[in-house]
C-alpha cells in the first residue's frame, strides 16, 4: 500500500488505526448490542422493583418502624367488640396505619363511619378496591402520615403500633385528642395511660382507654 498523505493531514498510522477500528465485524458489533440491551434490561427491571418495592420499605426508613403486619381475624373481631361495647361514643374511626384496610371495614360494616390513614400507597389502593368490592361505602382511605392527623374529627382511634411508638403516640393523644374519645390499641397498650377495659390475650389483646 502507497504511503499516501491523508486530505486531513493527519497521521497515516493513526488514521489506519481508526479506520480498522470502524470496520471490525458485524458479529462484534451484535455481541455488544445484545450486551447493552441485556444491560438495560436488568437496570430497568432492578428500577421497576425498587419503585415497586419502595412502598413496602419506606416505612422502615422512619424514625419509628412500623411494618406491615396484619391483624388477626380474633385481633379485628376484638376491636369491633371494644367499639360495640362503648355504644356513648360517637359513631367517627379512624386507623393509624389501616394496612390493607381490614380494621376498617370491619368497623364501617358495624355501623362506624371510619377511615384509615396508611403511607403505602399500594395498601390505601388495595383497601380502596376492597371497600368498593364490598360496597362499603362508609369507609375511607387516605395515603397520610399517622403522626400528622388531625385526630379531633374522631371519636375511636385505632392503632395496632410497635412498642417503641406508643410513648410519643401517647403525649399526642393528650395533646389532640377531646373528652368523647376513646383509643383502641392493639398488641402494645399505651405506656402510662389507664385501661377501662382489655379485651382478649396474647398477641390479640385489645386495650381500650376512654379519654
Ligand atoms: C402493624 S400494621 C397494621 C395494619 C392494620 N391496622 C391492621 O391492623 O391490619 C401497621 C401499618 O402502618 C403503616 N405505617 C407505618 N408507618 C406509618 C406512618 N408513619 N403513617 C401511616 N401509616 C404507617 C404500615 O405500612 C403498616 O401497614
Amino acid at each position: 500500500m502507497a504511503n499516501v498523505k491523508p486530505d486531513c493531514g493527519c497521521d497515516p498510522y493513526l488514521l489506519s488505526l481508526v479506520e480498522s477500528k470502524q470496520e471490525q465485524p458485524i458479529g462484534n458489533n451484535s455481541g455488544r448490542s445484545v450486551g447493552l440491551f441485556l444491560a438495560s434490561l436488568t437496570g430497568g427491571a432492578a428500577i421497576a422493583l425498587s419503585v415497586i418495592c419502595y412502598p413496602f420499605i419506606s416505612p422502615a426508613l422512619r424514625r419509628v418502624v412500623l411494618p406491615y403486619v396484619p391483624a388477626s381475624t380474633k385481633q379485628v373481631e376484638n376491636v369491633v367488640k371494644a367499639l360495640l361495647n362503648s355504644p356513648g361514643k360517637g359513631k367517627k374511626l379512624i386507623d393509624l396505619g389501616s394496612g390493607d384496610g381490614r380494621i376498617v371495614l370491619a368497623a364501617a360494616k358495624s355501623g362506624f363511619q371510619s377511615h384509615g390513614v396508611e403511607l403505602n400507597s399500594y395498601l390505601v389502593l388495595y383497601s380502596k378496591f376492597s371497600a368498593w368490592r364490598q360496597r362499603t361505602s362508609n369507609a375511607t382511605f387516605s395515603r397520610q402520615d399517622l403522626f400528622k392527623v388531625d385526630f379531633t374529627k374522631y371519636n375511636n382511634v385505632v392503632i395496632f403500633g410497635v412498642e417503641e411508638m406508643m410513648p410519643e403516640l401517647e403525649s399526642l393523644f393528650e395533646k389532640s385528642l377531646t373528652s368523647s374519645s376513646q383509643v383502641i390499641a392493639c398488641r402494645f397498650p399505651l405506656p402510662n395511660w389507664k385501661p377501662s377495659h382489655v379485651i382478649g390475650e396474647g398477641i390479640d389483646t385489645v386495650w381500650v382507654y376512654e379519654v
